[in-house]
């Protein structure tokens, strides 16, 4: 599948005179990584889990043991995956923008590890757990490489020993982290180019900074093999394919002289 040069041609000549461009990611792009998607028909995590069992406060108080191995067997999976060119393509971007924002819905730290220093995470990070109970976030906050697993159930928290740890990650009915949302909603509403990649747009807040940005005057570009669900509009413009080939291609359409063009 590869979307029409003439529109790669236009969405690479805005992407070159893009003063201030925001990219916000989703599952998709770390699909090809090998990480399941959430909400693909047959292998999202969704067709085979309940969010509701898994991914709730609720479910954390009614089962931590149940919840935290579910999460154990995801730090696995990403654990062992590799980013792939869809990553790496957002890591030369910066290189070449005035001003560049990424912005993630995905908890597998495969922006960092490709090589993204600055990274707005809307939903935090499974490989980070902090306390469950009273400790506050920032002094509680661990990374895996910090803590011991236990056969029984998550391991308690080495600050205060009264609770149990509980993974950094934005669980149904849970707040996003202000600063974040903030800094993604400001910069969604201030940007000239938005890209959107590998997200079906349904969780809020999240789903709306395209739309916002769209509102506020910037073209809006859609990464995604499958544009069922996606908007359209005078200033929204479909890629459609893998963002492991989409992403680099445009990258090299746009800057021709950067050195991972060659
Ligand atoms: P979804 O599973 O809802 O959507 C994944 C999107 O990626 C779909 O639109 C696919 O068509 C697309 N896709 C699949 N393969 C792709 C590829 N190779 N390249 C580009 N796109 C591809 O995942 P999200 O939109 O990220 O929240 O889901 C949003 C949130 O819902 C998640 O962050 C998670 C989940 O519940 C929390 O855990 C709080």
């Amino acid at each position: 599948m590869t979307p029409p040069a003439a529109i790669m041609q236009e969405v690479a000549g805005r992407l070159r005179a893009a003063k201030r461009v925001a990219v916000l990611t989703g599952a998709g792009i770390s699909a090809e990584s090998g990480v399941p998607t959430f909400r693909d028909a047959l292998t999202g995590l969704w067709a085979r889990f309940r969010p509701e069992e898994l991914a709730t406060p609720e479910a954390f108080a009614r089962d931590p043991a149940l919840v935290w191995r579910w999460y154990r067997m995801r730090r696995d999976m990403v654990r062992a995956a590799e980013p792939n060119a869809g990553h790496r393509a957002l890591v030369e971007l910066p290189r070449h923008v005035p001003r560049f924002t990424l912005i993630t819905q995905n908890v597998d730290a495969l922006h960092r590890r490709a090589g993204s220093t600055d990274v707005v995470e809307l939903h935090g990070d499974i490989t980070r757990a902090r306390c469950a109970g009273a400790c506050p976030r920032d002094t509680s906050l661990l990374h895996e490489s910090e803590w011991t697993e236990r056969d029984d159930g998550p391991p308690l928290c080495s600050r205060c020993s009264a609770a149990s740890l509980r993974p950094d990650v934005v669980w149904f009915g849970e707040m996003l982290p202000p600063a974040a949302l903030e800094r993604a909603t400001a910069e969604a509403g201030a940007c000239d180019l938005f890209l959107s990649v590998g997200t079906s747009n349904v969780v809020e807040p999240a789903a709306s900074l395209p739309w916002l940005a769209a509102r506020a005057g910037a073209a809006v570009v859609v990464v995604n093999p499958d544009m069922a669900g996606q908007r359209s509009g005078a200033n929204i413009h479909h890629l459609a394919g893998p963002a492991g080939t989409i992403l680099p291609q445009l990258v090299r359409a746009a800057f021709p002289e950067s050195p991972a063009s060659a």
